[in-house]
């Protein structure tokens, strides 16, 4: 179905059940993505990036139970409920992903040619021969130079940057449609940092992927993402096309991160603009607006009911936030 989003998450909601405690890291999100297409998704350290994007693919750690509801649809194929066996079929094959930590992709102690091989061999059914040629070209289409060389490499022997280069050579082994890139550069120094993101891009576009960004860096955004999702405290605070969210943020905080972004004539020396206050903690009660405690803009309706996500007059964007929305009906 040509119209239909290739991943579409209606009201997720995560429940972590530990030893010791009951958490919800993320409560009612919906978003979709289209083939093609890169979806953004921002906020603060703990507002639950990553297990939002994680958690239905089963992939969260040990000695943890999650509970999850709503919809994740991806393909058409509803992945809450479905078996262990049933998502690790789609697990690094149809959908690829990057993990916060690049070395935890990455075994230390084989050639990055057999580790790239292996996943092809996978996913693709291919015959060794055929999969060692397979990594031959994910290492060229990365951009890595010198490329057989590379192949008999181990993970130490590379720097930062090519390390990310054949994470993501790994990630696209099994030829995904949707490519979950969870803070791609954040382990990287600043110049590298820009040219892996122009990589993903480039790449996303190139294979008409789908690609998910999680970032908390508002900065990176502009240019690589075609929509945005901005968490806060488990909950969408604002989402919409990027080029209007940037433009016209209305969300209180996502104003704020945008605000926190620094600007090329900033004075040197000039005081950091962050944003005031912090996020909750984690299973702390919310009265109505999470981030009422930190906005300048909050009045008394903001403490009294949870905001519902409301589309804007002029736009597909849609803001949780009291005051920007008086008087109009929720999403
Ligand atoms: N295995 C776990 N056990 C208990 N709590 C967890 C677990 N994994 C995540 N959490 C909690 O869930 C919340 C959301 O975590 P998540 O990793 O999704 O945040 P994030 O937005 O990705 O943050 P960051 O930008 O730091 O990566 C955090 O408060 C975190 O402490
Ligand atoms: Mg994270």
């Amino acid at each position: 179905m040509q119209n239909e989003p290739l991943l579409s998450v209606k009201n997720l909601t995560v429940d972590l059940l530990t030893a010791k405690s009951a958490l919800r890291p993320v409560d009612g999100v919906s978003y979709a993505i289209r083939q093609g297409q890169c979806l953004a998704i921002v906020g603060e350290s703990g507002s639950g990036k990553t297990v939002m994007n994680f958690a239905p693919l089963g992939l969260m750690p040990t000695g943890v139970t999650t509970n999850l509801s709503g919809l994740v649809r991806f393909e058409g194929q509803e992945l809450i409920g479905l078996s262990e066996p049933e998502v690790r079929k789609l697990r690094g094959k149809s959908i690829g992903f990057i993990f916060q930590d690049p070395m935890s992709a990455l075994n230390p102690v084989r050639r990055i040619g057999r580790q790239i091989a292996e996943m092809a061999e996978l996913h693709l059914n291919m015959s060794p021969r055929a999969a060692e040629a397979r990594a031959l070209d994910l290492v060229k289409l990365v951009g890595i130079s010198d490329p057989a060389a590379r192949l008999s490499q181990y993970p130490h022997e590379l720097s930062g940057g090519l390390r990310q280069r054949i994470v993501i050579a790994i990630a696209l082994a099994g030829e995904p449609k949707l490519l979950i890139a969870d803070e791609p550069t954040t382990a990287l120094d600043v110049t590298v940092q820009a040219q892996i993101l122009r990589l993903l891009k480039d790449l996303q576009q190139r294979l008409n992927m789908a690609m998910v960004l999680i970032t908390h860096d508002m900065g990176v955004v502009a240019g690589a993402a075609d929509n945005i999702v901005v968490m806060y405290a488990a909950r969408a605070a604002e989402c919409g096309p990027v080029d209007k969210v940037l433009v016209n943020p209305r969300h209180p905080y996502t104003r704020g991160l945008i605000n926190a972004i620094p600007r090329r004539d900033d004075p040197i020396g000039s005081e950091f603009r962050g944003l005031p206050g912090v996020p909750p903690t984690l299973g702390a009660p919310i009265q109505g607006c999470a981030f009422a405690p930190r906005c300048e803009f909050a009045v008394a309706a903001c403490t009294r009911a949870r905001p519902p996500m409301v589309p804007t007059a002029d736009s597909n964007v849609c803001v949780a936030c009291p005051v920007v929305n008086q008087g109009k009906a929720a999403a």
